[in-house]
């Protein structure tokens, strides 16, 4: 059983300047809900209860989220507002909060195994609040749980871009064992187009057997001097297996302004407009 998740949160968040200057970028709401309530729901959905946020500069407005705000709970109680405190109560109720800290922007491989001591030695799943999934039926994570079950195995989530993208993310190569299940060949962090193994590109959500700290620690900085996960995982890949998941469901880019209007029209529609 996966029951932990961790939530790296410690870029920069430059495209999103002004608004990441004092704020994390997982705070920016898509509606009323900051982008990492979203990932919070999604893994409790897929059965987690546990949930390790690693944190940056500017961390406080992630765990008071995460917090009882005694003051405000004691200011709308028996009104008519207080219903718009449900969600965020029942997840407060339902799991635990833990933070650490990566002290230097050295990648996202250098934050995950900065979670490491959250985290400890189990399978774990890990979220990239701003890459926003949604599907109408099973959630993104809880697909890649039941394929966990099934190959006991690191599994990244994969979508195929336009081939002129495929330098914004890690793109893989891969023999397909069964539909939309690829076994990995190669991966390459931000390649050019024309050297692309395929427009198979990796997105936020991760399945990580707790070897992986082991291959992190022995990965090297790669492109623009940053200790890369995917650089992590085609190490694990070739000492054993790798999948590769293509989800059912939506995925918007809300590290980006294009991506961030685009949920923000997808979820008003969803939810206001029926
Ligand atoms: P991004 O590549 O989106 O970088 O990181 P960023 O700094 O958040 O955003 P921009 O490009 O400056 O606008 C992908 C994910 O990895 C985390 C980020 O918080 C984000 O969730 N990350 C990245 C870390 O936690 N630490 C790092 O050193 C790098």
């Amino acid at each position: 059983m996966i029951k932990k998740c961790l939530f790296p949160a410690a870029g920069y968040g430059t495209r999103f300047l002004p608004a990441t200057k004092a704020m994390p970028k997982e705070m920016l709401p898509v509606l009323t809900k900051p982008l990492i309530q979203y990932g919070v729901e999604e893994a409790v959905e897929a059965g987690m209860n546990t949930m390790a946020i690693v944190t940056g500069r500017g961390k406080r407005a992630l765990e008071d989220h995460f917090d009882v705000s005694y003051e405000l709970e004691h200011q709308i109680k028996g009104t008519s507002k207080e219903h718009y405190l449900d969600e965020i109560r029942t997840l407060i109720n339902q799991c635990t909060f833990s933070y650490t800290r990566q002290n230097e922007m050295k990648g996202l491989g250098h934050a995950i195994l900065t979670g490491e001591t959250l985290i400890g030695n189990e399978p774990f799943a890990v979220i990239l609040a701003d890459d926003l999934c949604d599907n109408d039926g099973e959630g993104v994570l809880r697909q890649m749980v039941a394929l966990y079950n099934k190959y006991k195995c690191s599994i990244v989530a994969i979508e195929e871009v336009d081939p002129s993208q495929t330098n914004r993310y890690g793109i893989i190569e891969g023999k397909e064992i069964e539909e939309g299940v690829y076994m990995i060949s190669n991966m390459v962090e931000k390649p050019d187009p024309e050297v692309a193994p395929s427009n198979l590109a990796i997105i936020g959500r991760y399945i990580l057997t707790p070897d992986i700290f082991r291959f992190i620690e022995r990965t090297k900085p790669g492109k623009g001097g940053e200790i890369q996960i995917t650089d992590a995982l085609m190490a694990q890949a070739m000492s054993g297996m790798v999948l590769a998941y293509k989800f059912k469901g939506k995925r918007f880019d809300c590290g980006s302004v294009e991506g961030f209007v685009e949920a923000t029209n997808y979820f008003y529609a969803k939810s206001y407009k029926e």
